[in-house]
């Protein structure tokens, strides 16, 4: 990474407006700091608290210009040349007379050599300063810097702990530093000492613990619901085509491959409390992923009118923490087909779509849906998606299978059932409902102080009205609907 040269290239190259968004605010100063002094630029900082301060090793102050708007009139009137670094300038941009200044201060270039570097954590540029402006990114630690780090903190233990060494399996430790990928130079450090500094130690059971961290650090505004290894398919009956697919792909989507696409995503379309929630849990436990929960709600709620910009963000955490699972739960209510919000969910409709088909790092999408009504039909093209999955109401066998995982999960003795009699009386019935009436069942089991059997749960059972039975002809339309468009699930 030579960000001093590409930064260096960016300014001599004339561009009057460049803007570094980044959470290393002082990395970047740094680096202006040397480039200032192999370009013989001076260079000036900005901030709401201290005004402007000309950085000469030590700073000297000049007063009085805290006011945004005076400072760029400074800048337009002076015709000294200079790097000017504006810290946390990005809500000021919001000002229409900010904005024509700092075009003024980019028209006037033959003046004077100015260059405007806005630093923030977030910055969106005006339309009108556009043909003006330039995007730098701090370049983030690669494989090999991120390796020499941890390197370091495992000395500096050492150093610290009387000439202890840490103790390291090679697993675990390719496994840290794979995981510290996406993270600033700052951050890797910060992470790679927290996993040693415990106990001395980097081993598998660190892993986990230093994900989540890691998520933490990349998800301040918890728009991302996460979890580590939640469910395993063990516990999801039925699903026996998309356990397969996903097994035959696991491999290629943890490593890579030189000739197989690595798989991006599936949808599980089908009938409501069937387990699509759940095998979409399982699909980031199976591999041993995180898996990162997209709530639409949240991102169109937490920052009102900034919600592509929010999608984006959030896009791109689930890029940096790769390999994960993106879910995105009813995917239909949040980027639903009619446009009665001005547009908005049209654009996130676009965002998500743009994105599914450029991203190149390991995030498999996982979106689940129950009304294709709502369905965008971009979205359900061939392509978006690797595979489109059907699941539908379980048969006798799935049936027998969720009673097995529902009575054991509540400390039943599953032998003493007919688990084939539930299965058989049962017929219509959701994984859901299935659940419910064996709670139902301990219920009155616990209420006449005895134990769950076969005659209460049957009962239970008889007394149930399924939705699919309310629910008939919605139902009948999906599966006409999924016909020829979708693979069953199981
Ligand atoms: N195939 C299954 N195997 C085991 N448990 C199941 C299965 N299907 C459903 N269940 C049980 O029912 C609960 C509800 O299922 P889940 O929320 O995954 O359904 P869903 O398809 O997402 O429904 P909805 O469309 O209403 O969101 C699960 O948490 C699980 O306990
Ligand atoms: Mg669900």
């Amino acid at each position: 990474m030579d960000d001093r040269h590409d930064l260096e290239l960016l300014i001599q190259s004339q561009v009057p407006l460049i803007s570094i968004e980044t959470r290393e605010e002082r990395r970047a100063l740094e680096l202006l700091g040397r480039i200032q002094t192999s370009l013989g630029l001076p260079l000036f900082t900005w901030s709401i608290t201290e005004g402007m301060q000309r950085v000469m090793g030590q700073f000297s102050f000049e007063n009085g210009l805290e006011d945004p708007g005076r400072f760029l009139e400074h800048i337009k009137d002076s015709s000294e040349g200079g790097i000017f670094a504006l810290l946390d300038f990005h809500p000021y941009l919001a000002e229409p007379r900010h904005v024509r200044l700092l075009k003024d201060i980019a028209l006037q270039q033959h003046r004077a050599r100015r260059v405007v570097v806005l630093i923030s954590h977030a910055i969106t540029v005006p339309d009108e300063l556009h043909a003006f402006h330039a995007d730098f990114h701090l370049a983030l630690p690669s494989r090999k810097e991120r390796e020499k780090i941890v390197r370091e903190e495992a000395r500096r233990w050492k150093k610290e702990n009387a000439g202890r060494k840490v103790k390291a399996n090679n697993a675990a430790l390719d496994g840290l530093i794979d995981n510290l990928g996406g993270l600033t130079t700052a951050e890797v450090r910060r992470l790679a000492r927290k996993a040693i500094c415990d106990d001395g130690a980097i081993l598998d059971n660190d892993i986990p613990r230093i994900v989540e961290a890691k998520y933490r650090l990349l998800n301040r505004d918890s728009l991302l619901h996460y979890e580590f290894a939640t469910e395993r398919f063990a516990d999801v009956a039925g699903f026996s085509r998309l356990k397969a697919w996903l097994a035959q792909r696991a491999e290629v989507f943890r490593s890579g491959d030189d000739v197989l696409d690595v798989p991006r995503g599936i949808l599980l379309l089908g009938v409501q409390g069937c387990g699509k929630s759940l095998a979409a849990r399982a699909v980031a436990g199976s591999w041993q992923v995180p898996l990162l929960q997209l709530d639409f709600g949240s991102l169109y709620n937490k920052f009102h009118g900034e919600t592509e910009r929010n999608l984006r963000e959030v896009l791109k955490t689930a890029e940096a923490m790769a390999p994960c699972v993106l879910w995105i739960d009813e995917i239909e209510k949040g980027i639903a087909a009619a446009d009665s919000d001005g547009g908005t969910s049209r654009r996130l409709q676009a965002t998500l779509l743009t994105w599914m088909a450029e991203r190149h790092q390991a995030v498999f999408m996982v979106a689940t849906a129950n009304d294709i009504s709502r369905l965008p039909p971009e979205l359900v093209r061939k392509g978006r998606f690797d595979e489109i999955f059907f699941v539908d109401l379980p048969d006798a066998d799935t049936r027998r299978a969720i009673f097995d995982i529902h009575l054991r999960r509540r400390e039943q003795p599953v032998a003493l059932f007919d688990l084939d009699a539930l299965a058989a009386a049962t017929a219509d019935f959701s994984g859901s409902e299935i659940e419910q009436l064996v709670v139902a069942a301990l219920y009155s089991a616990r209420g006449r102080g005895g134990r769950l059997d076969q005659a209460l749960l049957l009962k239970e059972a008889a007394a149930t009205r399924p939705l699919a039975v309310t629910m008939a002809e919605p139902i009948a339309r999906l599966r006409q609907w999924a016909e020829g468009r979708t693979v069953p699930a199981n």
